[in-house]
């Protein structure tokens, strides 16, 4: 068994627009980091956070990365050694990126592979939902399952958890970014309408299976025309500056689809190639500028690999 590990996790785009809880894709840029050492004292602590402006808690129950590493090994057994994490934030918090997910999945993957891989990807998942309901109140899969397995993930049922790995187009790139204006996951859950009408739903449904079906045939118009949200963006776009026009923007400059990642602030545009994804990331940011609101920006293909150590 290694001693020491360090792990990078990825950043995830949760929802895909029609998928509210149900999908999500991962990036490989941007993500976080977790260093994990074997130590004599036995117990799980927290001795380092870079990157959180202090914002994240060093209490290991609190903690999301460790709170989930302790329901792992309360499923696992205890060892009769202590286990120390270093935090490296290397995102935005509360971005819309599954920021949480990404440390958390990186905590896993790290304690998961000084076990010698004991569980696979999919069987740490729960764990990792233990660390978003943490976060922010409620166990969602979209962001840890696909942060996890990598890839285009649905999550088909959450009672009993069932996740499907989804195939997608080689060439789908990403375009993120990042407005700099606070959205707490919590708060954006909060003001989302708990019921729908049906003939919303009909529209949904629709969408996610049109959605899933351009993803399996390679069909870009199909994936474009079903990246709308008739359930949730409409009340999360007043959380977004100039929402409406940075899709306009954005689909003017050639996107497939466009729509708020996860929980928001981010924003982000598929597209066919790296190429088209800058122009429009530059173009989103300019407009940004412009309103005085500073932005950061990704552009990735979909990570395939999901976390990897790095040392
Ligand atoms: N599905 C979650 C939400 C993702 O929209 O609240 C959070 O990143």
């Amino acid at each position: 068994m290694n001693n020491s590990i360090k792990v990078f996790a990825p950043a995830t785009v949760a929802n895909v627009v029609c998928g509210y809880d149900v999908l999500g894709f991962a990036v490989n840029a941007p993500g976080d980091e977790v260093i994990m050492k074997v130590k004599d004292t036995k117990g799980i602590f927290i001795s380092k956070i870079t990157g959180d402006d202090g914002k994240l808690p060093l209490n290991p129950e609190k903690n999301t990365v460790s709170a989930s590493v302790q329901h792992y090994l309360n499923h696992i057994g205890h060892p009769d050694f202590g286990i120390d994490i270093e935090l490296h934030k290397k995102m935005p918090i509360g971005s819309g990126l599954g920021s949480s997910s990404a440390s958390t999945v990186a905590g896993l993957f790290a304690i998961n592979t000084l076990f010698n891989n004991i569980l696979t990807a999919k069987e740490l998942v729960p764990f990792a939902m233990k660390g978003e309901e943490l976060a922010c109140g409620y166990g969602h899969a979209d962001n840890v399952a696909p942060a996890l397995m990598g890839g285009f993930v649905l999550i088909r049922s959450y009672e009993p958890l069932d996740i499907i790995s989804l195939p997608f187009p080689e060439d789908l790139h990403a375009a993120i970014v990042y407005p700099e204006v606070d959205v707490p996951t919590k708060d954006a859950r909060q003001m989302i309408r708990s019921k729908v009408l049906l003939k919303d739903a009909v529209i949904q449904w629709g969408n996610v299976a049109g959605l899933v079906s351009g993803l399996f045939m390679k069909d870009y118009e199909l994936i474009g025309r079903s990246m709308t949200d008739v359930l949730v963006e409409p009340t999360r776009a007043i959380l977004i500056p100039d929402f409406y026009v940075l899709r306009q923007l954005a689909l003017n400059a050639g996107a497939i689809g466009f729509g708020i990642s996860g929980s928001g602030p981010s924003v982000f545009a598929l597209t066919r190639n790296a190429d088209e994804a800058h122009k429009i990331t530059e173009q989103l940011q300019n407009h940004l500028k412009k309103m005085a609101i500073n932005s950061l920006s990704f552009v990735s293909e979909v990570n395939k690999k999901g976390p990897i150590i790095i040392d």
